[in-house]
């Protein structure tokens, strides 16, 4: 493996200016089929495509001859303080990406003063990954294997330190991800070397991230889901674990009794949707589409950010995620009431390109931009930002459809 000194060079200014020359990085790095995984999203992804494109749609209005020597940059959620008003995603097979990869991922967000949210579907112990760091951490929870399992894992977690959790409630089934079936992924995860045959070039031609994933134990299972007299679950097929996971309302109010600690509900769509989810006990809100992951055709998060922000009206926070790609989008996000937002791609490309220097070079990428947008907008703080620093479309804030 390289060194760390080795990746913190390879993904320096120049080579690397922005976020989309991380996601050029892992694309050299990973075998197509890993790459694949990470950009992908469901069916033709016009929702992946809106979540990026809904930030182009509204304009900055900046105040001149404002001076602006420094900018704060800090937020709290749920009491959480952040030094950036970020969060680094659940992203599920990390360690697909880069050896032992929610360890560094969530070191580089400990360092740079934000918080890591770890997914049921990491290839890590949840306990490995709070020992080898010292800030924020959240759980995100699916329920394979039902409830008893699942308030075995809330209760490692919660030992563990985790200190909030985060219910994803987008997935009933795994979305079609097209790209994933193309290049492999399914033969990859069940470790079937014969139906892997058709897709072996991509391996051939990337030894150094075989070399690296061998070295690692090739994990193919999630070992923060322990069966009963099995073990840890097997991958297996995602698609079909998400079937067994299905959250429902009444669920959410069984969560919020066994955690008894702050509770975030992500994959928010609409307001009536966020209503229903202060209705069952929780304390935040994501709005989210899963980065375009699963059902195509929704809304980019950005577009329905005012919509939800108006729905709970300050009863409780909200945050967003979906297309985050520079520090602008995360203002423009602020303006419209977000409290934080999540980035998912930006950071799992970094991993994907240079490890946890990756991850590094991700966030520092986005705090600069941040700082500079700030100042150039004329606003000293993110605690001030506010719809006035935009124009966004009228009908972005229509009053959502009534059912008649
Ligand atoms: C995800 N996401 C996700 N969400 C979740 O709740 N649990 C999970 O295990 C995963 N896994 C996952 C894997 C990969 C490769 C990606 C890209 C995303 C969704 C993630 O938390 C977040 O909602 C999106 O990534 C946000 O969109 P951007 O920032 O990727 O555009």
């Amino acid at each position: 493996m390289k060194s760390d000194t080795t990746l913190t060079r390879a993904v320096a200014f120049p080579r690397v200016i922005n976020i989309a020359d991380l996601r050029r990085l892992a694309r050299q790095r990973l075998p197509a089929v890993v790459f694949a995984y990470i950009d992908g999203g469901a069916e033709d992804e016009v929702t992946l495509r809106d979540n990026c494109r809904a930030f182009g749609e509204i304009a900055l209005r900046p105040r001149q001859c404002v001076a602006v020597p420094a900018c704060d940059l800090r937020t709290s959620v749920l009491g959480t303080t952040l030094e950036l008003p970020f969060m680094l995603a659940p992203v599920g097979f990390c360690r697909m990406f880069y050896p032992r990869g929610e360890v560094h991922a969530a070191r580089a967000a400990h360092a740079a003063g934000t918080g890591f949210i770890l997914s049921t579907f990491s290839g890590t112990r949840l306990e490995e990954v709070s020992e080898g760091s010292s800030g924020p951490l959240w759980y995100q929870l699916y329920v394979p294997g039902g409830r008893a399992i699942a308030e075995a894992a809330m209760a490692r977690a919660r030992a563990a330190g985790y200190t909030t959790l985060v219910v994803t409630i987008d997935t009933p089934v795994s979305g079609m991800r097209e790209r994933d079936f193309r290049h492999g992924v399914r033969e990859l995860l069940r470790g079937d070397v014969w139906s892997s045959l058709p897709h072996v070039w991509q391996f051939i031609t990337h030894p150094r991230w075989v070399l690296d994933y061998v070295a690692d134990g090739a994990v193919r299972v999630f070992p923060n889901v322990e069966l009963p007299g099995i073990g840890p679950m097997p991958c297996g097929d995602v698609g079909v674990i998400l079937e067994k996971t299905i959250v429902t309302w009444k669920d959410l109010q069984w969560m919020r009794d066994a955690w008894q600690g702050p509770l975030v509900v992500k994959g928010v769509h609409t307001g009536d949707d966020a209503r229903q989810a202060i209705d069952a006990g929780a304390n935040a809100v994501v709005v989210s589409n899963h980065g375009g992951r699963q059902l195509d055709g929704v809304r980019g998060s950005l577009r329905v950010l005012p919509e939800v922000v108006a729905a709970v009206n300050g009863q409780v926070e909200v945050v967003m995620d979906g297309g985050i790609r520079r520090g602008s989008d995360i203002v423009k996000a602020l303006c419209l009431g977000a409290r934080a937002v999540l980035i998912g791609r930006a950071y799992a490309w970094g991993l994907g390109a240079a490890g946890g220097p990756g991850v590094a070079r991700a966030i520092e990428i986005l705090r600069a931009d941040l700082i500079r947008t700030m100042r150039l907008l004329g606003c000293s703080s993110v605690a001030d930002l506010n719809p006035s620093y935009l124009d966004a479309p009228a009908g972005w804030f229509a009053p959502p459809h009534e059912p008649s």
